[in-house]
């Protein structure tokens, strides 16, 4: 038996910066797909030969044929236009529905029981689209956002109280936009309650900053979007289902009544292991949380009804 296969749809920063982090595991096979030729070839062939330097062993492959993605165990899909400045994700709708849709349909052909880990934008719409695409169960279809908008959000209280942000705990929920539910109530810092060490203002800012932390890189770049922590967010993801590890991790999941939340894709706390998502791990919201998550659900709905509308 050879290693697992991980498939990367989309050969740009993030999907290149995936493939990347993958390799350097040294336990998969990696294969790297867009429909520009040179890009995944180049990106592979360029993986390949720092081999010899990074030390991992796994094969790297660089095509545009969905044939050699045949059996993946999971696969990553980036594709799609990311936001220029200014633009909210919510703009990339009708673009990225038919992207992911079309990549959809031919990684399901080829890898009927893969796990797919949804990255394009905006992330729980795309993440219904891939659901309802593909026909999978709910345990195979997963959206990366909470991962990054939590890793955020530490990141930005580690800088604050002059931490390592292996002592920030918390979770943000809800929808990848604006509406994002970070859990202030749950928030720790060795264990001590944020609210014991930051002013309410000041958290007001940071929550903030984290929900604005996309567009600020956006406009910083110019060009592009965020893809460093994008990516290291995706392969958390697919390390914690590779080696069954159940890991609770924000993902966006079909929710079937957890939360309050009925039938709709949107960032909860998932158990991840080898069979995708395991189960939604309710944690006690305050009220103030839950509102912001039913509100943050609803805006997700929304887009999900515009999609249905362009799927049929
Ligand atoms: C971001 C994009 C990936 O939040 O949605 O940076």
């Amino acid at each position: 038996m050879g290693r697992d296969k991980i498939t990367v749809i989309g050969a740009g920063n993030v999907g290149g910066t995936a493939a990347q982090r993958l390799a350097e595991k040294d336990c998969y096979d990696v294969v790297l797909l867009d429909i520009i030729p040179g890009l995944p070839k180049g990106k592979a062939l360029d993986l390949a030969q720092s081999a010899a330097i990074c030390g991992y062993t796994g094969q790297l492959t660089g095509t545009t044929d969905y044939k050699d993605t045949a059996d993946s165990s999971v696969v990553v899909i980036t594709s799609g236009i990311p936001r220029k400045p200014g633009m909210s994700r919510d703009e990339l709708l009708e673009t990225n529905v038919k992207i992911v849709k079309s990549v959809v349909e031919q990684v399901v052909e080829h890898s009927p029981n893969a796990i797919l880990v949804i990255v394009s934008n905006p992330l729980d719409a795309m993440t219904y689209v891939a659901h309802k695409v593909s026909g999978f169960p709910k345990e195979r279809v997963l959206g990366m956002a909470g991962v990054l908008d939590s890793a955020r959000f530490r990141a930005s209280i580690a800088k604050e109280l002059a931490v390592s942000v292996q002592e920030v705990h918390t979770m943000v929920l809800g929808g990848h936009g604006d509406s994002m539910v970070p859990l202030i109530g749950s928030t720790t810092v060795a264990g001590a309650p944020i609210r014991d060490l930051v002013s309410e203002e000041r958290l007001n800012e940071l929550v903030d900053g984290t929900r604005h932390g996309g567009a600020e890189i956006v406009k910083l770049l110019e060009k592009g979007s965020a893809f460093y922590a994008p990516s290291a967010a995706a392969v958390q993801m697919v390390e914690a289902i590779m080696k069954d590890r159940h890991s609770i991790l924000p993902c966006a999941t079909l929710c079937k009544g957890e939360y309050g939340i009925q039938d709709v894709f949107v960032g909860v706390p998932v158990k991840l292991g080898r069979r995708g998502a395991e189960q939604i791990v309710e944690i006690a919201l305050t009220s103030d949380e839950q509102a912001a998550l039913a509100k943050s659900t609803a805006d997700v709905k929304e887009l999900c009804h515009q999609i249905d509308g362009m799927l049929t």
